[in-house]
């Protein structure tokens, strides 16, 4: 036995490793005929034989499979060495992907907020009059829900025109309780479809909430100033009264035009500033909305348009180019 050990570890190829296998383990191997034996050997014998000789059988076997193993990496180690690609060699064609502006300008301002300590948020496509609606301080027949027409499922049942649900959703959730610090980002639904709108689109929306009187306007300007020039560079910030039914005051946030400085361009209207978000503080009925737990709390919300960003830092001039999944357009952002 110890020779066809010996025998197989001095194989030295694949090809002398397979002869001695045959020699050892085939149909007229030398195994085979040990077996042949067993007729011999006498009836009380005939166990202990056996045995020694699966042991012996299970020796060899292992040492011939390590073998195998030891032989075929030199093997293909020698054939990569022969036929070998220099894959280090620069093939002049840069095939590598990259993250679509939308989803790329997502993770930058998600970026900031988490180091801001927001948590975020999730909430459905699919929503309900209520939250979408109702709780926001946007009743039936209000007529701000026209500016925010959608498609309907049912009566009861809308795919959300924003994000601000979730606003609702975290509020109500049983685990959750002031102080909030949180934002939600996903995907919304409009009836629209312009230059600067499309059917689906993404939003961002802001969301904090502590005691009565420590929650200020300025603790909002300060958030959305320091985001602003976090995302644009050195712009001037405005914050210009607006009206949303769930938040009191409100405020529309423009930035000066990056197109044109502030100076005045076809872009900006000749105005020198473009609209970017939307903000203010959490209006009283959204908390009494809310419920339990929020009867002595202040806040402030603040919602945006992913893709409007991805417009305005990658200079696109139309918003539904983003959807047509053109890769010339994709190509230009990897
Ligand atoms: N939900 C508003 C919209 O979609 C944006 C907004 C969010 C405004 C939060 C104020 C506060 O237009």
């Amino acid at each position: 036995m110890e020779k066809l050990q010996e025998l197989i570890k001095s194989a030295d190829t694949l090809k002398a490793l397979e002869e001695v296998r045959i020699e050892i383990f085939g149909k007229k191997g030398v195994l085979a005929l040990e077996f042949a034996k067993m007729k011999s050997v006498p009836n009380e014998e005939k166990k202990a034989f056996a045995q020694n000789l699966n042991i012996q059988k299970a020796k060899l076997t292992d040492i011939y499979e390590t073998k195998r193993l030891v032989l075929e990496s030199f093997a293909l180690r020698q054939m990569m060495r022969e036929d070998g690609v220099d894959v280090t060699l620069f093939n002049g064609i840069n095939e590598s992907g990259a993250l679509h502006p939308v989803n790329e300008t997502m993770n930058k301002i998600i970026d900031y907020f988490v180091s801001m300590n927001f948590s975020l948020e999730e909430g459905s496509f699919i929503e309900d009059d209520f939250h979408n609606f109702e709780a926001l301080n946007l009743p039936k027949h209000h007529p701000a829900r026209d500016m925010q027409d959608t498609f309907y499922l049912n009566d009861d049942l809308v795919l959300r025109t924003h994000t601000s649900p979730v606003q609702i959703r975290t509020m109500m959730r049983e685990d959750v309780k002031p102080p909030i610090r949180m934002i939600s980002p996903g995907s919304v639904f409009r009836r629209d479809f312009d230059v600067t709108h499309t059917p689906m689109f993404h939003q961002i929306e802001g969301l904090v909430v502590d005691k009565a009187g420590e929650i200020s306007f300025a603790n909002l300007k300060f958030i959305l100033e320091d985001f602003l020039r976090y995302m644009f560079g050195d712009v001037k910030v405005r914050f210009r009264p607006s009206f949303f039914p769930f938040t009191e005051p409100s405020a529309e946030v423009d930035i000066s035009c990056v197109f044109c400085d502030g100076l005045g361009c076809r872009i900006c209207s000749k105005t020198g500033w473009l609209e970017v978000l939307g903000s203010g503080m959490v209006d009283p009925n959204v908390f009494k909305a809310v419920g339990e737990g929020y009867e002595d709390v202040s806040g402030y919300a603040f919602g945006l348009g992913v893709e409007r960003f991805a417009m305005l830092i990658h200079k696109i001039p139309d918003l539904r180019s983003l959807f047509e999944g053109d890769i010339r357009l994709l190509e230009q952002f990897r």
